[in-house]
Parts: structure tokens; C-alpha cells; sequence
């Protein structure tokens, strides 16, 4: 067998290939399924056990000669080929690397995938927005802070015209849209104008979930909140409710979790309160169910808002939010195992 493999060596060793088919054909006579290297590795298995590594280093020495030999051919076509006036120069070079999903994309998913199992379906809305559906609609008072332009891009001046601040705007255009039972996330950018610092950005990222049917209760919200504070964070993750305001629910709470880095006990991270806190929510105030056209005589509903960074915060501890949108393939490439 070896003299065989020896003689096949030579023969490899010299061949030439006029053009790509001819290096196919070449391809499919030694290396395909049927190929004669195929054939050898099978008989190796009738070879005598004592000289099973001799032929067998000769046996993987053709493999990769062949191998080899075929690739350079290849590219001796692929180099004449490039020849042509129509190259790219812009391409990158080989290897292209694969890019990674970006973490918040990831976390983003994730939350997605959660409210998913619960029969949320995605709702989307534009990142321009009017003063109706990012504060009136919502019930915000008119002299209402949030309107500031301390906080509100807005745009050439038009207080009508802005960059919504938070992805419940979504929620109003889909009541505007739609009868109960709604039953939506909303995932997206959201605007504030906010010196840019390690916990402040001037865009950052929301999901919002809406439920509204009829007999929706608080108890359902809760429900909710856990299942997916255990979903997100770990079976032992514990939630509590603070007592909150929100023009645009009624009641409304703040959600904590026990803090995943300390399991509760307390740590810097948490304060030392055993407790971070990770989403505001309530009962959808009748008003603004009114404002979209659903009878808030028949129907209820509740509503929730999360931060995405914040959320990636506690799961990953990305300290600088800054992190995130500069680019930097060092911190981006870290979690490419969590795709
Ligand atoms: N829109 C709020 C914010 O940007 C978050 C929020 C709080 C959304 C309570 C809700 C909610 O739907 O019920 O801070």
C-alpha cells in the first residue's frame, strides 16, 4: 500500500490543469467520495496493525499534498481572473471576518423572545414623532416637564415635530389602529437631549409591552413581571412593586429585582439594598384609552417600559453606556458567544 501511496504522491505532484474544469475533474479524482485518496482510506483499515502509523502518516502526508496542490492551482485561476478591469480594489481582504450581532440587539431579542411566549407580537413606530402621540395622547399634562426642551429634541423649532422620547408613542398608534385584544411589544430607539456621560446618552433604546382586553387586571401585570424577571435574570430572581406615578398609568409602580450580582444580600452594585431596579408599569389610565378610541367603560389594560441598556447592564455589567454605540470591535467581539 504504501508504494501505492508513494506512486500516487508523484503523480500528484505533477499535475497540471488547464482550466477550472480540467482542476474539477482533477478535484473529483483524487478527492471526491469516490476519489482514489477516498479509496485508500478505506482499504486502510485492512492494513496490518503494526503498520497502521507508518502508512497512515503517508496516507495523511498525500491528503494534504493533494490538497495543497489543487488550492494553488486554484488560485493561479483566481489570480489570472482578477486580472480583469472590473476588480473590486474596494473589497476587503481575505479572510472577511464575520461581524458579530451587536449586544443590545442581543438583549433586545432576548426580551423579545420572552414577551414572544406569552403571545406579544412586535409592534414598530417612527423614531420622528408629533407631540400627540409621544405626550398628549399619553395623557401628559401640558405643562408636563417631560416636554421641556431641556428633555425633547425637537426638531427646527416645531413643538409639533420631535424625536420621541420614549417608545410608548407606539402604544397610542396602535390603539388609534386597532380594537382589543392588543397584546404588543415595542422595541426601539428613543431620544432625550442628556450630556453624554457614562450613565447618560442622548439615544438610547425601550421595550414597551401593552395588554388591553377586558377584565385585564393588575394581577396579570404582575404575573407578567415575574414570569419574565425569572425568564431574563435566573429561576430565583425576586421582584418587588414601589408605588410610582406615570401620566400614563393608573396605578403605576416601579419594578425591582433582587440584585443578580449578590443574590440580594447587598452589594456596591445594588447600594447595598439587595434590590436594582429594572422597569416602570401600571394599569393603562382610562384617559388614554379614551384619547385612542377604546371604551375604557369595557376594557382595561397595562402597559410596561424598560430600558435596553439597563437591562444589559445588570445581565452583563456594561459599566459605560458609551460602550455601546462607539464601535469598538474589542468590546463588541466579547460577546459574540451569546448570539
Ligand atoms: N415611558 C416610560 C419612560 O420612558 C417607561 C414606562 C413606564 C412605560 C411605565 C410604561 C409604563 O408603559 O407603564 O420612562
Amino acid at each position: 500500500m504504501i508504494d501505492k501511496i508513494k506512486a500516487l504522491l508523484q503523480e500528484v505532484e505533477n499535475i497540471k490543469a488547464a482550466n477550472a474544469e480540467e482542476l474539477e475533474a482533477l478535484r473529483i479524482k483524487y478527492l471526491s467520495k469516490k476519489g482514489e485518496i477516498s479509496a485508500l482510506m478505506n482499504d486502510f483499515r485492512n492494513v496490518a496493525a503494526d503498520q497502521k502509523r507508518e502508512v497512515g502518516q503517508f496516507l495523511n502526508q498525500l491528503k494534504e499534498t493533494t490538497q495543497n496542490k489543487i488550492n494553488e492551482l486554484k488560485e493561479s485561476f483566481d489570480n489570472v481572473q482578477t486580472g480583469n478591469d472590473d476588480i473590486d480594489l474596494t473589497r476587503t481582504a481575505y479572510p472577511v471576518e464575520l461581524g458579530t450581532r451587536h449586544l443590545l440587539s442581543i438583549v433586545k431579542k432576548e426580551i423579545c423572545d420572552i414577551f414572544g411566549r406569552l403571545g406579544f407580537s412586535i409592534a414598530e413606530g417612527p423614531e420622528i414623532e408629533d407631540d400627540w402621540h409621544v405626550f398628549s395622547s399619553l395623557n401628559f399634562a401640558e405643562d408636563h416637564p417631560a416636554r421641556d426642551m431641556q428633555d425633547t429634541f425637537f426638531i427646527q423649532h416645531n413643538p409639533d415635530v420631535l424625536l420621541r422620547t420614549h417608545t410608548s408613542s407606539v402604544q397610542t398608534r396602535v390603539m388609534e389602529n386597532q380594537q382589543p385584544p392588543i397584546r404588543i411589544i415595542c422595541p426601539g430607539r428613543v431620544y432625550r437631549n442628556e450630556a453624554i456621560s457614562y450613565r447618560a446618552h442622548c439615544f438610547f433604546h425601550q421595550v414597551e409591552a401593552l395588554y388591553v382586553d377586558k377584565n385585564v387586571s393588575f394581577a396579570d401585570l404582575k404575573q407578567v413581571l415575574l414570569f419574565f424577571a425569572k425568564e431574563m435574570f435566573g429561576p430565583d430572581t425576586k421582584i418587588r412593586l414601589r408605588p410610582s406615578y406615570f401620566p400614563f398609568t393608573e396605578p403605576s409602580a416601579e419594578m425591582d429585582i433582587s440584585c443578580n450580582l449578590c443574590s440580594g444580600k447587598g452589594c456596591a452594585f445594588c447600594k447595598h439594598t439587595g434590590w436594582v431596579e429594572i422597569l416602570g408599569c401600571g394599569m393603562v389610565d382610562p384617559n388614554v384609552l379614551e384619547s385612542c378610541g377604546i371604551d375604557s367603560k369595557v376594557y382595561t389594560g397595562y402597559a410596561l417600559g424598560m430600558g435596553i441598556e439597563r437591562i444589559t447592564n445588570l445581565k452583563y455589567q456594561v459599566k459605560d453606556l458609551r460602550m455601546f454605540s462607539e464601535n469598538d470591535v474589542r468590546f463588541l467581539k466579547q460577546f459574540e458567544s451569546a448570539n
